[in-house]
């Protein structure tokens, strides 16, 4: 599957097949494609804990479910949690020299007294203040999002949920405190139909992107939305008019009636 479609297809999957386990090499094939995203520093701050519900302590389980769409965790053979390692951005200056010596940044060899009087202090100064949420969080996103496109691209069916009480699932997994949770990610083998009802609704393209300053309008190019329209990018869009006859098939299938959100 190309880019493109990957990241059409891509859309959350909330109904997954309960009985029909995920094979632990896919599951690696998503950490791989997560450990390889790009990072401030090259701290790699994005972690995980592979939860298979089969085999999981039942108070891990019991920590789990979101506040909203909660059946979910019960319906997925695997569950991600992903949380954010702060302390790895102690080894900046480890991680710099690495890429100094990988040839990425463009100090060559001759340049190493540069990097260790200015680059090193510079990042391990700032090291305490990324520490704190923002553009860390903004790298572990990336991850789960390479992660995720790796799953679409096997055929799995994925769905990142929040969680009401973060420190409770991280106290419950034994993550020391200077770890954060981020986001629970299901995974599973879809139990709705590819389409899961359509392309999920969007704000207008022109009210998200700009040109040049704020409130000039990225132009939005009609042939190049109907290129994207071949490539699958862009797919018909929620919700398709049998949408609501699979939601109630889902549910008797499922057995999810009196679980919340289908309710
Ligand atoms: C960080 C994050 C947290 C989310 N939390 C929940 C959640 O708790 N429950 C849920 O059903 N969906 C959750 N979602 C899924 C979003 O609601 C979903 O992205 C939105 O419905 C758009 O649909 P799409 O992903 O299918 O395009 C979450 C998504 C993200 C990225």
């Amino acid at each position: 599957m190309d880019v493109p479609e990957a990241v059409g297809r891509r859309r959350s999957i909330r109904f997954l097949l309960p009985h029909k386990p995920v094979e632990l090499d896919k599951i690696q094939r998503m950490l791989e494609a997560a450990r390889l995203a790009s990072h401030w520093g090259n701290v790699s701050t994005l972690r995980a804990v592979v939860i298979r519900r089969d085999t999981a302590d039942a108070e891990v389980l019991a920590a789990l479910p979101p506040p909203v769409a909660g059946y979910q965790i019960g319906l997925a053979p695997v569950i991600i949690v992903w949380f954010l390692e702060s302390a790895a951005c102690d080894q900046v200056g480890t991680r710099l020299r690495e890429l100094v010596d990988a040839g990425a940044i463009g100090y060559g060899p001759g340049r190493r007294q540069e990097v260790e009087a200015k680059l090193v202090p510079l990042m391990e100064s700032a090291s305490e203040i990324l520490k704190q949420p923002g553009l860390s969080e903004v790298d572990c996103g990336q991850g789960i999002a390479q992660a995720t496109l790796m799953a679409v691209a096997m055929g799995l069916g994925t769905c990142c949920l929040g969680t009401g009480d973060p420190d409770r699932v991280r106290r419950k997994l034994g993550l020391p405190e200077s770890c954060r949770v981020l986001v629970i990610q299901t995974v599973g083998y879809p139990a709705e139909s590819p389409e899961a009802g359509g392309q999920r609704p969007r704000l207008p393209f022109e009210s998200l992107f700009h040109l040049n300053r704020y409130g000039e309008p990225f132009p939005r190019d009609p042939r190049v939305v109907a290129e994207l329209q071949a490539e699958k990018l862009l797919q018909p869009e929620a919700p398709l008019a049998w949408r609501e006859a699979e939601l109630a098939y889902l549910q008797r299938a499922l057995d999810l009636k009196g679980q919340g959100l289908l309710e």
